[in-house]
């Protein structure tokens, strides 16, 4: 049975500045005794978009504060650490360097060990943190930037079933609400919108549905919602509100029709595996889509495995997530030196063939 371990998390790969403090009594269930996240949603607004040079003076701004206050809110000092992790990729370069660099001089002036994390492993191992499940699990990792169905099998060992070969579904949320004149981020917006809207009115398409495997594709729809737009506000001279809600409506239903289709077939060479007590496991910001949340839950249902949904704020980043990937891997007997380097590109998989378009952008995951 290994010590008790605390570790600082820090995160800093998008648009989030996030510290939190973790505590592991190996054997036990992990706490989270603080969790910190700022936001930068004000720097960007004007822009449409996240400013990278923005993201990443606003990060170096905020690190110190953040961590300062994840210390404080868990009632300890430096000295009573055992390590510091942090996000090292992949994300935003100036992002991962100001707090690669960040955590470099916390572990280096406290003389405590340094372990860089891989954000989207921080998402991948979230459903061991909160409810303690065992390897392997199925999981998907569905937000603004990223969308994998990963199988589980390590803290350190993970197979990529499929992916997105275009755009992430958060991204194609964000890009509808652009399109439809919603506030971002799209996803709330749309997913509000949509609660008023007829999904059958519009009849969009359920990209690589009708293909074998599990890759994803999500860029088709969003320019089937701009032409059905665009054909609506014709007619009626106009886009009536109506049109607007019937339109969110066919699109949440099609991105979530899309995410159980594959999910199944994830499900299915999952549980050929045989394991013992199949758990699917959802993470990113999308999983808090009302529709995609109960389509992945009648799909897990239906296959006879468990369905786990950490709570939001641990489905979006923060850093909780990265101080328990931390945990994991110096369990494993990982550490890392003051030559710890920032990723942007860092598949989590990488026996798996590269994504074409998904990790291209390797801006926000
Ligand atoms: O995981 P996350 O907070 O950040 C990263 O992408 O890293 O996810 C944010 C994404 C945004 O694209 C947002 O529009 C989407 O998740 N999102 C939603 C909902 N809430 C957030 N998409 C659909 N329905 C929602 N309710
Ligand atoms: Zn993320």
């Amino acid at each position: 049975m290994g010590k008790t371990l605390t570790f600082l998390g820090i995160e800093s790969s998008c648009d989030d500045t996030a510290a939190a403090v973790v505590r592991h009594d190996d054997g036990r269930a992990a706490a989270i005794l603080s969790s910190v996240v700022a936001g930068q949603s004000a720097v960007h607004a004007a822009f449409g978009g996240v400013v990278p040079e923005l993201a990443a003076r606003a990060h170096v701004e905020k690190l110190d504060r953040c961590a300062e206050a994840a210390l404080g809110e868990a009632g300890l000092r430096l000295e009573d650490l055992d390590g510091v992790a942090v996000t090292a990729g992949p994300g935003l370069i100036g992002g991962l360097l100001a707090g690669v660099m960040f955590a470099k001089g916390l572990a280096a002036g406290a003389g405590l060990p340094l372990i860089g994390v891989n954000h989207l492993a921080g998402h991948a191992l979230t459903p061991r943190l909160t409810d303690g499940i065992g390897f392997p699990y199925l999981i998907l990792l569905v937000s603004g930037g990223h969308c994998q169905f990963l199988v589980v099998r390590g803290a350190e060992r993970f197979t990529r079933l499929g992916g997105t070969i275009d755009d992430a579904p958060g991204e194609a949320f964000d890009k509808v609400a652009r399109l439809l004149g919603l506030p971002q981020p799209g996803g709330p917006a749309v997913e509000a919108e949509a609660a008023a809207g007829d999904p059958a009115r519009f009849a969009l398409p359920r990209p690589l549905l009708d293909r074998p495997g599990c890759d994803l594709s999500f860029s088709g729809l969003k320019t089937a919602v701009l032409r059905a737009r665009d054909e609506a506000a014709a007619r009626d001279g106009g886009l009536r509100r109506q049109d607007r809600a019937d339109l969110c409506a066919a699109f949440q239903a099609a991105v979530a029709e899309v995410l159980a289709g594959k999910a199944r077939r994830a499900l299915a060479a999952f549980l050929a595996e045989r394991p013992a007590e199949p758990v699917f496991a959802v993470a990113g910001g999308v999983a808090a889509n009302g529709a995609v949340r109960s389509a992945l839950q009648a799909a897990a249902a239906a296959a006879g495995a468990r369905f786990l949904a950490p709570p939001l704020p641990l489905c979006t980043d923060n850093a909780a997530m990265i101080a328990w990937a931390g945990i994991e891997r110096f369990r494993l007997g990982h550490a890392d030196d003051l030559a710890l380097s920032a990723r942007p590109r860092w598949p989590l998989d990488t026996a798996a063939p590269a994504l074409v378009g998904g990790g291209r952008k390797g801006a926000r995951a």
